[in-house]
């Protein structure tokens, strides 16, 4: 076979997986604009997990409250809610969620493992009332944080903690503290928690 025929080949081949890549990518984007509001559905580094767990036990020790209420703002299949309803059996945790699929299987997981403090809102947290809210955690899309930020500053009461997972809060909020994390995922690294 002539060499400048297999170069062509090789060429072609190359041309094909670029294609469907772009062809998934494009699709990949469209899937999360029309069902996620732009955000995919990736779930937060355990690492960075553990992190935000050991936050909101220190902050609810330390309060001593009888319900201890946290949300989660896009709480997606709900691994990170689960994880930390089983870690703070007394305090009350919600997701809220756009996607119905997303959605469906956070409640099905919940119900199969029988996790009695912990419940989900089909809702957009920008419509949710959070006046007895004592803990945000999110991992949202960066270009929410500005909005979400004016949101916590209208919303929460005064004290409460506030864990973000890789994007800093926008509308002049300050962290506390910012926790450089050490995970397997290459676009977790960082952990931003606010007391208001
Ligand atoms: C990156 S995932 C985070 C999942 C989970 N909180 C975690 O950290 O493992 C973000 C989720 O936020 C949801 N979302 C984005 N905007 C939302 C909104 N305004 N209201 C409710 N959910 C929203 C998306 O559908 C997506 O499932």
């Amino acid at each position: 076979m002539d060499v400048s025929f297999q170069a062509q080949q090789v060429i072609e081949n190359i041309n094909y997986v670029i294609f469907w890549l772009a062809v998934f990518l494009l699709a990949w984007n469209a899937y999360f604009l029309a069902f996620n509001k732009g955000v995919p559905n990736i779930r937060t580094a355990p690492a960075i997990r553990n992190k935000i767990i050991e936050f909101l036990k220190k902050d609810s020790e330390k309060r001593g409250k009888k319900t201890y209420n946290i949300i989660d703002l896009g709480s997606g299949n709900g691994l990170l809610t689960r994880e930390i309803a089983r870690h703070l059996p007394h305090a009350q945790v919600t997701g809220i969620e756009t996607s119905k699929t997303a959605f469906a299987w956070s409640v099905k997981m919940r119900d199969q493992c029988k996790i009695k403090n912990l419940e989900y809102k089909r809702a957009d947290f920008f419509a949710y009332d959070m006046s007895e809210v004592d803990a945000v955690v999110m991992f949202q899309g960066v270009h929410f944080m500005e909005k979400i930020g004016q949101m916590l500053h209208k919303k929460l009461k005064k004290g409460t903690l506030v864990c973000s997972n890789k994007f800093a809060l926008g509308d002049g909020w300050k962290p506390d503290e910012t926790l450089n994390v050490r995970t397997l995922y290459p676009f977790q690294k960082k952990l931003y928690i606010y007391y208001k």
